[in-house]
């Protein structure tokens, strides 16, 4: 794993970014990169006709973005819906609630799903997203998520697809936030001197 570090000083630095923690980078925007070809390369692999992408918001957006893309450089085309889940956290821990904040609006009924996340953790967000599509009749439910925390597991359930195993600890970036922050670094990260 790389330890280069993002530091706040910068020319552009504004206001915002001054306050800016040291974040140490976890996994680079090339090795994302990297392993995202690589997934849609196996996704294309399982010859799943008629392929529906499911993201969960909000952390999910610029996984399943570049993923997407990369299925097309894979030679699919698949269509694309979005599903918004809250998962109730207190901190950085998960409570176990899981809510629809916004739902699909496409009849999932006999399709090949794909269900896209950011991160598995405790896996009560993709095993709620798997059960709530399999009971409306989706011909076949596939998930792959980009960070897997094997560690932190209360729910049964398994990734299909990962792009990482990730350690046990809070990250941000490439889409995931804490308090509605960092959700645009290009990279994944974590918080290494949050006094
Ligand atoms: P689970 O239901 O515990 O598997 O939690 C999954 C959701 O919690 C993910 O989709 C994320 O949105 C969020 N989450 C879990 N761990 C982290 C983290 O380390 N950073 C940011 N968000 C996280
Ligand atoms: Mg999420």
């Amino acid at each position: 794993m790389p330890q280069a570090s993002e530091t706040p000083a910068s020319a552009s630095c504004n206001s915002d970014c001054a306050a800016r923690p040291t974040i140490e980078v976890m996994f680079s925007a090339d090795e994302i990169a990297r392993r995202i070809a690589a997934l849609a390369g196996e996704i294309a692999e399982r010859r799943l006709d008629d392929l529906l992408v499911i993201a969960i918001l909000k952390g999910s957006f610029i996984f399943a973005a570049d993923l997407i893309r990369a299925l097309h450089g894979a030679g699919l085309s698949p269509e694309v819906d979005f599903l918004t889940l809250a998962s109730y956290r207190e901190g950085t821990t998960s409570s176990g609630r899981v809510e629809v904040l916004r739902d699909i609006h496409t009849d999932v009924r006999g399709r090949n799903v794909l269900i896209v996340d950011d991160i598995l953790e405790s896996g009560r967000t993709l095993a709620f997203a798997k059960d709530l599509l399999a009971a409306r009749g989706a011909r076949r439910v596939l998930t792959c998520v980009l960070l897997d925390k094997p560690v932190a597991r209360a729910a049964d359930i398994a990734a299909d697809l990962r792009a990482f195993a990730c350690p046990d600890v809070f990250v941000i970036g490439y889409g995931m936030d804490l308090a509605h922050k960092y959700r645009e670094l290009p990279f994944v990260g974590r918080i290494v001197d949050d006094d």
